[in-house]
């Protein structure tokens, strides 16, 4: 990429109405708890967490044995090319998740200013110091691992997206539900097959401040959905939508694709090795399914976003309600 290229992918402009509340008064009963607890449960990332071990020397950082169980290429590797693929694929599917981290400290800022309501902002500043956290400890374990690999593409639109649109609603709605909604569960799966004694630790402290945020998004937009203009409504619906289609890995169109960089750049065909992966692999399918059925579409339900006009779209992907 020539550098010009690169500033321009690197810059999103956009157009946001700061909000003052000169009101001073409570709006959300359930967000006084969540603030207290943000305050309280702060952490230091150099000193929490203990960096002095080697990532990947005690057990496999992310277990790509059951990753990629049943799928033909795996099979035909020796042990150390086995490795070799754990190491890079861990530090490809760390470094989106520290692409995310970035996406969400920058939104979050985005949320102090354009939030209406005081004590909303005042929670989402303390997710603004969560997610600064959140970036320091991904940035400094994935390089310890391995590199950092660059941002997924449909994971930089997606992200751009919520950057640039000027509703609050859809930050929220984008960033803490859906971006954040999908990495709790993620999280969640990764702490349980993981072996690495440092990277169990930090998705421990990380998922304590998650939790957070994704009540906070709800419960915000759980106050501001019923009584949404309904042009409004149905934008928030087909966006939704439009990102569950594209995130929801079920072909070989959909998906995060740039993980065929780490088949690429070991000689391989990045290609073959995807098709071979969406074909065969077992985890893979019910990773996603868990993902987006059993997590995701439950909390979109609750919020009434996915109406009767969208529904059909739903199932049609396999997403049934
Ligand atoms: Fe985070
Ligand atoms: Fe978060």
């Amino acid at each position: 990429m020539t550098t010009a290229k690169a500033r321009a992918a690197a810059r999103v402009t956009y157009q946001l109405e700061t909000l003052w509340d000169y009101d001073y008064e409570p709006t959300h009963a359930e967000l006084e708890t969540l603030y207290e607890t943000a305050k309280k449960n702060q952490w230091n990332g150099s000193t929490a967490i203990d960096w002095s071990h080697r990532p990947g020397a005690a057990g496999p950082v992310l277990n790509v044995q059951v990753a990629f169980a049943g799928t033909n290429f795996f099979a035909r590797l020796t042990p150390e090319e086995q490795k070799e693929v754990e190491i890079r694929v861990s530090a490809w599917r760390l470094s989106q998740f520290l692409h995310g981290e970035q996406g969400a400290l920058v939104v979050c800022g985005q949320l102090v200013n354009s939030i209406p309501e005081l004590d909303a902002k005042l929670y989402a500043s303390t997710q603004v110091v969560d997610e600064g956290r959140h970036v320091e400890v991904f940035e400094r374990y994935v390089k310890k691992l391995h590199k950092i690999y660059p941002v997924d593409p449909l994971l930089k639109t997606v992200l751009d997206e919520i950057l640039a649109t000027n509703l609050w609603e859809l930050k929220l709605l984008g960033m803490q539900m859906i971006v954040e909604g999908l990495a709790i569960a993620a999280f969640n799966l990764m702490r349980k097959q993981t072996a690495d004694p440092t990277l169990a630790q930090l998705l421990d402290y990380v998922l304590q401040d998650e939790g957070r945020h994704v009540n906070f998004g709800y419960f915000a937009l759980r106050r501001s959905i019923p009584d949404m203009a309904p042009a409004k409504r149905e934008y928030l619906e087909d966006f939704t939508f439009r990102v569950c289609d594209a995130m929801y890995a079920r072909d070989e169109r959909t998906g995060f694709q740039s993980i065929k960089t780490v088949w690429n750049e070991l000689g391989w065909d990045g290609d073959a090795i995807w098709r071979d992966t969406i074909a065969h692999s077992q985890t893979t399918k019910a990773f996603n399914s868990f993902l987006f059925h059993d997590n995701l579409m439950p909390r979109l339900v609750r919020l009434g976003l996915i109406s009767p006009r969208v529904e059909p779209r739903y199932r049609a992907i396999g997403l049934c309600v």
